[in-house]
């Protein structure tokens, strides 16, 4: 079979090596991949989101699946476009991907369904906004409708701050159309748990708990990023909040979009937050998470191409989906600077001694050498029988790899080992 995975990050590497396992892979493509991913796959420079190129790949190489792992090809309709021309995917259509495109779409659904969330009001006017906030208690939660490249949520503690976000996303549109319409809602505390789920739109099978880092700086502090480490599985995350969570959050999901007309198949992303008042919806993605996809594939006991086949063809209830009952941990290597600004193009040597995996995100190759690219260049995940030695195996290996300018975050799984 061919394959083609569109994305070029950490999680797309980690895709493609568990798809490698399945023997009956002859090809897998990656449009774009990057440098590092270039030693598991054919890379085409094909960005995500140009649909027609990445169509017109397809249908030229003879592609039989598609894996379409970004937010932004989903919400564009890469799955749409690639069964038009007869090649079944992983992942949702336009329709159902609007669970992660709009927000206002998400809290709406919520609303509608019973499903827990933080209480909220939307709205399509700055001056409407505004007025809310002046009444509404602090903490509050500022959130741009679209996408925006993860940085459109607005914790905000005092009221000036929250009208400076509305401001910035409604008027000065610093996340263009996405901030056409915002989101406040009330601001929630606990612990937070990504869960990633596949379904076929009838069946929903969660994998393995994890706990995202997304702050830059060790103890939760600096900017938000993309993710600087993961563990799995969530210590948070008891059997009795799995089974409250698929009563009252998962299947009512899958029940809701069935209801709109908008099946979901692919991955479901459930953002959760452990409240006082039980588990709630932070957020929902269309795709899995990155870096969480970095330690919840490598701990998936099965085979992940067959799984994705059968969430394809509507037959999730009879595939084997099975977890290790080890632990992972994922250390993000980025550039020092990220997420604002950060110098690439060095190189990064990776030793023979290291056993821990490397799913490369920022890296391109010259020649035979690979050199830095981006604010997160690489994943260093390590699995073990404990988190303890998850944690441990992942830094020592994380030292061993060195490019210059290279930073990384020293308390992952810090948190989730103190409880
Ligand atoms: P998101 O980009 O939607 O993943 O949100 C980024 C982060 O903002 C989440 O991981 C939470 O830590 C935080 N967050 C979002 N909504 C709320 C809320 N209502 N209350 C508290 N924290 C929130
Ligand atoms: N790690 C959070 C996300 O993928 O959106």
């Amino acid at each position: 079979m061919k394959i083609i995975v569109i994305g070029g990050g950490g999680r797309e590497h980690a895709i493609i090596r568990k798809i490698k396992e399945n023997p009956r892979v002859s090809e897998i493509y990656a449009l774009p991949g990057n440098g590092g991913i270039a030693a598991d796959a054919r890379c085409a420079d094909i960005g995500a989101k140009d649909i027609t190129g990445v169509v017109e790949f397809a249908v030229a190489n003879g592609v039989d699946f598609a894996v379409v792992a970004p937010d932004d090809p989903l919400v564009l309709g890469a799955v749409d476009a690639l069964n038009a021309v007869g090649i079944p995917c992983f992942g949702p259509t336009a329709d159902a991907a609007v669970i992660e495109g709009s927000k206002v779409f998400s809290k709406n659904l919520m609303k509608k369904y019973g499903i827990p969330t933080a209480l909220y009001e939307t709205f399509d006017s700055a001056a409407e906004a505004l007025a809310y906030i002046e009444k509404s208690p602090v903490p509050v939660v500022v959130k741009a409708d679209g996408l925006a490249l993860g940085k459109g949520v607005i914790i905000a503690n005092t009221r000036e701050e929250a009208s400076d976000a509305v401001r910035s996303m409604m008027e000065d549109r610093v996340f263009g159309e996405s901030g056409s319409r915002v989101v406040i809602e009330e601001h929630l505390e606990g612990p937070e748990v990504s869960m990633l789920a596949f379904t076929d739109g009838k069946a929903m099978v969660p994998m393995v708990s994890s706990m995202d880092h997304k702050r830059a700086l060790d103890n939760d502090e600096g900017l938000n990023t993309g993710g600087m480490g993961a563990v799995a599985p969530n210590p948070y995350y008891t059997p009795e909040i799995a089974a409250e969570c698929m009563d009252r959050i998962f299947m009512p999901t899958v029940n809701a979009m069935n209801a709109e007309n908008r099946t979901f198949k692919g991955c479901l992303y459930f953002g959760l937050m452990l409240t006082k008042d039980g588990p709630k919806v932070i957020e929902y993605n269309c795709r899995f998470g990155d870096p969480e996809t970095q330690v919840v594939l490598p701990l998936l006991k099965s085979d992940l191409l067959d799984i994705m086949l059968a969430v394809s063809d509507g037959t999730l209830d009879k595939a084997d989906v099975r977890f290790s009952d080890e632990a992972a941990c994922c250390v993000i290597m980025a550039s020092e600077g990220y997420p604002r600004k950060y110098e690439t193009g060095f190189p990064i040597a990776i030793p023979a001694d290291v056993s821990a995996e490397v799913f490369v995100s920022g890296a391109k190759l010259s020649g035979d050498e690979l050199l830095t690219s981006g604010g997160r260049v690489l994943g260093v995940t390590a699995v073990a029988p404990t988190l303890k030695e998850a944690v441990e195996l992942a830094y020592a290996d994380a030292e061993k790899i060195t490019f210059e300018n290279a930073y990384y975050r020293k308390d992952i799984g810090k948190k989730a080992l103190e409880i």
